[in-house]
């Protein structure tokens, strides 16, 4: 308790309107099935693209700045199809697809080997090959993986910073009518999810830079659901099960 009024337009959601407190309950509830589709999305996109079925933070790198692995062509060639070329026509292979795969190098020295080694097998016949017959049917083993283009994120960023920032908006509306004490606390429970959505979006962009930033985009997940849940839980319990203080309900010092 200390010696300072509480705010006269403070108002705890028993002292609300029926109709208001159901209208609040009914936006929590659609909020909250929102984030269990939200994780869904989350999981089943980016999960297990390491290999790992959990999320990890490898999984967000490679889903940002690309998986590190190489080409479809070099796993081929560095594994089963490594007995189909002789050893000094492998390197040429390797060395056109890490100098960008041009067409001019790939018309020069990479097609004659190509046809010669692997047409057998890759000419399109056969639906479970990838068809290797010309500069653009090879384009879909020889491309370099470099995450989600800037371009997507950029997309992705603008719905995400809009959505969010409404989604948080409403639910910090809602959850100051709780009761909760200090009021710094609550302030902080208010305000984090605002720089997490910041941080997580920024670190879409960075993570392509360094990979360590990976994590910031994984702890500020993690910090803006744990926010979402203490204020759906609270609101929600404070709105239909908790008595209000009568030093509150009589507008006492706090
Ligand atoms: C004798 C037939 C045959 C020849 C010749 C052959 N391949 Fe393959 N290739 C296969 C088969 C079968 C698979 C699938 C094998 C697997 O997934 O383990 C495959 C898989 C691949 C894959 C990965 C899967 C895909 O289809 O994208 C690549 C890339 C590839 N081959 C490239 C090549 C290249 C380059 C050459 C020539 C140097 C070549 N192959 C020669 C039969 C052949």
């Amino acid at each position: 308790m200390s010696d300072k009024p509480i705010h006269r337009l403070y108002r705890h959601f028993q002292e609300l309107p029926v109709s208001m407190r159901v209208m609040f309950t009914g936006t929590l509830l659609a909020l909250g099935m929102g984030y269990m589709f939200a994780l869904i999305y989350v999981y089943t996109s980016d999960a297990g693209r390491d290999g790992n079925p959990a999320l990890t933070v490898e999984d967000i790198v490679i889903s940002y700045s690309g998986s590190k692995e190489g080409t479809k062509i070099e796993a081929a060639l560095k594994g089963p199809m490594s007995a189909m070329l002789s050893s000094d026509e492998l390197p040429k292979i390797l060395s056109w697809v890490n100098s960008g795969a041009e067409r001019g190098e790939y018309e020069a020295t990479v097609q004659p080997i190509i046809e010669k080694n692997c047409l057998d097998c890759h000419d399109g016949s056969n639906p479970h090959l990838s068809n290797l017959d010309g500069f653009e049917n090879i384009q879909s083993v020889v491309a370099q993986d470099t995450g989600t283009p800037i371009h997507t994120l950029v997309r992705v960023s603008h719905i995400h910073l809009f959505g969010v920032t409404f989604i948080f908006f409403i639910l910090g509306f809602i959850f100051s009518h709780a009761w909760v004490r200090p009021v710094w606390l609550k302030s902080v429970i208010v305000f984090t999810p605002f720089l997490c959505i910041a941080a997580d979006v920024s670190s879409w962009y960075f993570t392509k830079l360094y990979a360590g930033f990976a994590w910031v985009v994984l702890i500020a997940g993690g910090i803006m659901g744990l926010c979402f849940a203490t204020m759906w839980i609270t609101s929600m319990y404070q709105m239909w099960f908790y008595k209000v203080p009568d030093r509150v309900r009589n507008r006492e010092l706090q």
